[in-house]
């Protein structure tokens, strides 16, 4: 076949959903209007282990409006299966209403079901619930951790790392402490649910409606053919819309036993409690080195938390292991199971946490050999995967620092630490490395071509704001030769062709794969109807010598000679063609693949207060092909706020005495607003990887988070001359 014209792919679309968002007409969960629908209200515990002792409802009930109060002492029926699609963790996930056991503060212990919200809302406050309070374990500094290694997570060795630091020039030996984060997306969690006899549909926040599809079968015992999940658009998630929560099932479960439609909508409050969080780390990491800073020698001996019921874990090992060129690397990760709710993926998890200590801790043994860090990197640069043995598909993880350091102006800073002031603010500049897997996953896609000339293509995922439908959009717009205006892209319907979960950064490799290949067939469809048919100005041609654009098949190098989509369908009497795609990565692949970045951050830090502000960031991007440059810069500029919140603000803190947060609301919990954003710059390095999908992408959405905040530690440290190992650097620490 021939190359298509490439012409929107590459463009700086902006997001076509773009006016239904800023009109209020694009529909989040809890927008959708359902004929009927009553309010639920979660009660949740307030203790964080123990035993519910009884649930006085009687004054809740006695409120006009007030359908029904359901908890476990009604004994709901639910199946509760083993889901294979979406059982994320081992362990068994938690069972709504089943038992009198507490297991984590905040615990939903039952739903007020009422005509109105406010109805719903001042009964679930007149529900008395008593405990049997038994003592807690929240904090992970007091483990203790569980024996054996984390699922997926076998304790990881080559060489003898012991024996090389022993032999090293240099040694450091590191603690970090990393604290808990929310996701808080601007959307709170909400699910409508509503039963036709024994189909259910659901309108739900999810990244994943294959897997929330999957999960409720699993748990209401029904046949996943009864089940379709809806969930097209998405304020934000980060990850805490991956699998499905307890409240899904409590708004199913109120459904069912109320008979009749059900909204409920989380608190900004409950967001804390039941939609999982970043863990918390304790992390100690060694290094060993030469003089000339090649290193030796590597260990990471680090454990995080998760809850009783489900052993968590997340990619938190890759980075130890393929980074740099060390010959000897160990890895003990270690689990604390707590009286907590099951963490969930944030923002380049497991990468994240891991990627912050290993490159503060380069910046600290580049300051010990005195070595720039940018060099010092460029020294341990492996030439094929350490990991793996396995060539790198494509890794311009060098090219990346020349370009950065080259805008950045990287090479007029003066290295020594409190070197550079302006006034009252100490000024430093610091650098880290980015680095995320390229996952992929198996993906569908539908397209129809329309006798109008216009296409509807679909696919079962997702678009959390990072702008599939603009993205997937371009890449069937060139596919099929149609203009973008020409092409809608549907998303967001369990019923839809299947594809992933919209998070690990695997959309556009995955979806973007199938969505082309289906898009390719369905061109080449429409090429074989018009070369077969004698009354074609193309009748006769090669099939591979012809390409479509602006809905208009002709021959390549002869615009003159050919006809329009609406001339082929029209004369053929076809009201419209189709075709089904897909993307399979291969079982086994013959590379190791990543993305990869270079982070630039500059801080002013008040030498008195500690305060720091961010003064400017630039990102230097080896993400394979960019489908949407304005898009990607969003993305990145997106990374760089979620890295400041990391580096800077966010904490999420727990009362140990009960498990408690005390700051489950967003004036207490710190993020970045506006003031705090400076001038961020994003560059994308020309250039694509077919080893890694046939589309040319890598993985984006989260490489751009992962360098963020190690940068701006670093950048504090030059600026202060204080190492802060801990996240979020806190003003109290740097004074
Ligand atoms: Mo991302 S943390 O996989 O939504």
């Amino acid at each position: 076949m021939s190359p298509q014209p490439q012409a929107a792919v590459g463009a700086p679309l902006s997001r076509v959903d773009g006016r239904l968002k800023v009109t209020g007409q694009a529909k989040y969960a809890a927008d959708h209007d359902i004929d009927g629908v009553v309010h639920a209200v979660v009660v949740d515990s307030s203790i964080a282990r123990g035993r519910i002792t009884g649930i006085d409802t009687r004054d809740a009930e006695a409120q006009r409006g007030v359908l029904g109060v359901i908890s476990h002492l009604d004994k709901p029926r639910l199946t509760y299966r083993q889901n294979q699609v979406s059982n994320a963790f081992p362990g068994e996930r938690l069972h709504v209403f089943q038992d009198d056991t507490v297991r984590f503060f905040g615990q939903p212990v039952a739903v007020v079901v009422a005509t109105t919200l406010e109805a719903a809302e001042h009964a679930a406050s007149l529900v008395k619930v008593s405990y049997d309070a038994e003592e807690s374990a929240t904090d992970l500094t007091r483990g203790p951790a569980q024996d054996g290694p984390p699922p997926f997570a076998r304790p990881y060795a080559r060489g003898n790392a012991e024996e090389a630091l022993g032999s090293a020039d240099v040694r450091l030996d590191l603690a970090y402490r990393l604290s808990r984060n929310h996701h808080n997306p601007m959307e709170t969690h909400a699910t409508i649910a509503r039963w036709d006899g024994d189909k259910l549909t659901v309108w739900d926040k999810t990244q994943w409606v294959i897997g929330t599809q999957n999960e409720l079968a699993a748990v209401f015992g029904i046949p996943l053919e009864n089940v379709r999940v809806l969930s097209p658009f998405i304020g934000g998630a980060f990850g805490s819309a991956l699998r499905a929560w307890p409240h899904v099932t409590i708004a199913a479960l109120a459904a069912r036993e109320i008979g009749r439609p059900v909204k409920l909508a989380l608190t900004r409050r409950q967001m804390y409690f039941t939609v999982g969080y970043r863990p918390a780390y304790e992390y100690k990491l060694r290094l060993g080195s030469t003089r000339r800073g090649r290193l030796t020698a590597m260990t990471h001996d680090f454990k995080y938390e998760t809850s009783r019921y489900e052993q968590f874990w997340e990619a938190n090992l890759a980075l130890g292991q393929m980074l740099y060129a060390v010959p000897n690397v160990s890895q003990n990760p270690q689990i604390v199971p707590l009286d907590v709710s099951t963490p969930l993926w944030m923002r380049g998890p497991g990468y994240g946490s891991s990627a912050f200590v290993i490159e503060t801790a380069m910046d600290e043994l580049a300051y010990k050999l005195g070595i720039d860090p940018i060099e010092l990197r460029l020294r341990n640069e492996p030439g094929e995967d350490p990991s793996t043995q396995q060539p790198f598909s494509t890794r311009r993880l060098r090219e990346c620092f020349r370009v950065g350091a080259r805008a950045f102006g990287w090479r007029r800073r003066d290295p020594r630490p409190r070197s550079t002031r302006d006034g009252d603010w100490l000024i430093g500049t610091g650098v880290a490395t980015g680095c995320y897997d390229v996952f992929r996953g198996q993906a569908q896609a539908h397209a129809r071509l329309d006798a109008d000339g216009t296409a509807v293509v679909q696919s079962a995922t997702h678009d959390t704001g990072t702008g599939t439908y603009t993205s997937m959009t371009q890449v069937a717009a060139d596919a099929l030769g149609l203009t973008v205006r020409n092409v809608t892209f549907r998303l967001g319907d369990s019923a839809m062709p299947p594809a992933p979960a919209q998070g690990a950064s695997q959309t556009m490799l995955s979806v973007g794969s199938a969505v082309q290949d289906t898009c390719d067939m369905l061109r080449e469809q429409a090429i074989k109807l018009a070369v077969e048919d004698e009354r074609s100005p193309l009748h006769g041609v090669d099939p591979d010598d012809v390409v479509v654009r602006g809905g208009r098949l002709h021959v390549k190098g002869d615009p003159a000679r050919g006809e329009t989509y609406r001339q082929l369908l029209a004369r053929n009497n076809r009201t419209y063609l189709e075709a089904r795609g897909s993307y399979t990565p291969e079982e086994e692949s013959r590379f190791s693949m990543y993305g990869y970045a270079a982070m630039f951050a500059e801080v002013a830090v008040d030498a008195r207060l500690g305060l720091v502000r961010v003064r400017r960031m630039l990102g230097v991007y080896d993400a394979g092909r960019i489908i949407s440059p304005k898009l990607a810069e969003s993305q990145a500029v997106g990374g760089m706020v979620g890295g400041i919140g990391a580096a800077l603000l966010e904490h999420t803190v727990t009362d140990h005495r009960d498990g408690r947060i005390v700051n489950a609301n967003l004036a207490d919990y710190l993020v970045p607003v506006n003031a705090d954003i400076p001038d961020l710059k994003a560059v994308y390095l020309d250039g694509e990887d077919y080893k890694a999908a046939p589309i040319g992408v890598k993985s984006l959405g989260e490489l751009v988070q992962i360098g963020v905040a190690p940068a701006i530690a670093n950048a504090v440290f030059h600026a202060t001359g204080r190492r802060v190992r801990e996240l979020p650097i806190t003003a109290e620490a740097l004074l």
